[in-house]
């Protein structure tokens, strides 16, 4: 079975959040499964720069404004289609926005390019033979479904369309429809068209033949008004082809047991040496060093985050004796009040805005917790990571955070199955009461090792997970 992914972010291209890790961890994942994945990724420098023995597959002699070449080859270990096309993606920084931190404001044609050219690999159309499935992660390629329904003629691939995060989808004003080389039928109910406008991702989610999310519990959630951000009235009428499947973990990059990026490694067994990753991160965050229990953050700084409320709440976490080492970035409002907290409390919050791979790995193997308070999480892959390091997860109820966090609740921890701790709502007295529950259990210290032992054992690996997809396309092909 032959795969194309179609993806705007892959780790260890380019990354700015968790869909990079999924979509760099599933072609190892799907290989154990009989399934060859090949990625098709925009040619942002850091892709070019890292490939290498490319064919050219085809040359377009104009791609959305200019010439643009499909190359084949293999990158970081990748094997990857990249879009060389310099007017749109040979830009410097994050892949989504300028250097003024808005949005490029060519977005519509650099992902409608991303879509155009899966879909024309996927169907043959450039030669070539083409793909049984074509996957499509996010609004950035969530076009692609579209241009293979509106390519004419019936076409063998079927189209998967994963959704990552509802809440960013691709909406332009309809001006940029003319531009996308869509048949003007394409501007309807069952196309792009939304309220008006263009929104690419109700355009993939209208047309794919699958939908799927990044859990179950998300699956459901994003068909209610609360969550659905406006597409749950679509999403509820194709509940029969949506479902669920919860992101693992790449556990040859995220290994305690051999990760260059910490101080010191560990296993389960030799939990003890875990303190010296402690020490570590008091070092690099300017921390007062201590036995105290030490909450860790590696996040956005964003509202779907909850990371306001958590600003809010840092008065009363340093209040119940314990210290934080955050690393983030986003959101100006947010960055300011966390900073002024460390301001606050000098050697009890250490914070670094800003993005550092070696880092989040060293504060997940030196904290004692992990904390993932979001408003809504399709998944979350922090939690994993947490779980995987032996940083107990205190985490909200709600999506995939609630599909793989067990509560620390009496019944659980009575049946010896609690891995975390939980809260709803997510408000700050909420938050606060559940910060002095996971102090309560640290101050027993058996309780806590077996709570850290049974999440470090716990398989958050891809292997389920990827048989699930792994059926989810042959089921697909048996369409
Ligand atoms: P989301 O994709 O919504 O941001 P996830 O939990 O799925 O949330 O994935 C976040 C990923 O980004 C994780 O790999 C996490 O370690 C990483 N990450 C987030 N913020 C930072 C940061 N400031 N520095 C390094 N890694 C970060
Ligand atoms: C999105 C979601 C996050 C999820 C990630 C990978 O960024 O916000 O919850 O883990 O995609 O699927």
């Amino acid at each position: 079975m032959k795969v194309l992914a179609a993806a705007s972010e892959i780790f260890p291209l380019v990354k700015t959040g968790g869909l990079a890790d999924v979509t760099g961890a599933l072609p190892a994942a799907l290989a154990k499964q009989g399934v060859e994945l090949l990625t098709i990724v925009p040619g942002y420098p850091p892709v070019m720069a890292a490939l290498e023995g490319a064919a050219e597959l085809h040359a377009y002699a104009d791609l959305f404004g200019g010439k643009a070449r499909l190359l084949r080859g293999r990158a970081k270990g990748l094997e990857i289609i990249a879009i060389d096309a310099p007017h749109l993606y040979d830009r410097p920084g994050n892949p989504y926005l300028g250097p003024d931190g808005k949005d490029w404001p060519d977005n519509a044609r650099r992902f409608a390019a991303l879509a155009r050219a899966a879909a024309d690999v996927a169907t043959a159309k450039l030669g070539g033979a083409g793909a049984d499935i074509l996957h499509c992660h996010d609004w950035q390629a969530a076009l692609a479904p579209v241009y293979v329904k509106f390519s004419g003629g019936p076409q063998k691939v079927k189209t998967l369309m994963t959704v990552h995060n509802i809440a960013f989808q691709g909406q332009f004003p309809a001006s940029v429809f003319g531009s996308l080389g869509l048949p003007a039928q394409a501007f309807a109910i069952d196309g792009v068209e939304y309220y008006g406008n263009v929104c690419f991702l109700k355009g993939g989610l209208a047309t794919a033949d699958r939908i799927s999310t990044v859990s179950p519990s998300y699956a459901q959630e994003i068909c209610t008004p609360e969550y659905g951000m406006g597409l749950d009235g679509l999403l509820r009428a194709r509940r029969d082809v949506l479902s669920g499947i919860v992101n693992g973990i790449d556990d040859e990059v995220w290994n305690p047991a051999d990760d260059a990026l910490i101080a010191q490694t560990y296993t389960a067994k030799t939990l003890p040496k875990r303190l010296a990753n402690k020490r570590a991160v008091e070092q690099r965050f300017n921390l007062e060093p201590g036995e105290g229990l030490l909450h860790g953050v590696v996040s956005r700084l964003t509202w779907q985050k909850g990371m306001d409320i958590f600003a809010a709440s840092i008065d009363r976490l340093v209040a119940g004796g314990a210290r934080l080492a955050l690393i983030g970035t986003g959101e100006a409002g947010i960055e300011e009040a966390i900073l002024a907290a460390a301001e606050r409390h000098k050697g009890r919050i250490g914070v670094m805005l800003g993005y550092d791979e070696a880092l989040s790995h060293l504060v997940q193997a030196g904290c004692d917790t992990i904390l993932v308070p979001s408003r809504f999480e399709p998944c979350g892959l922090t939690q994993l990571y947490g779980l995987r390091y032996g940083s107990i997860p205190i985490v909200a109820r709600t999506g995939g955070l609630n599909d793989t966090v067990i509560d620390a609740n009496d019944a659980a921890l009575q049946a010896e199955v609690a891995t975390g701790f939980q809260f709803a709502p997510v408000d700050q007295p909420t938050l606060e009461h559940t910060l002095q529950r996971a102090a309560e259990c640290f101050a027993d210290q058996t309780l806590w090792r077996g709570m850290q032992k049974r999440g470090m054992a716990s398989d958050v690996s891809w292997t389920r997970s990827a048989s699930t997809y792994a059926q989810l396309y042959r089921n697909l092909l048996k369409a």
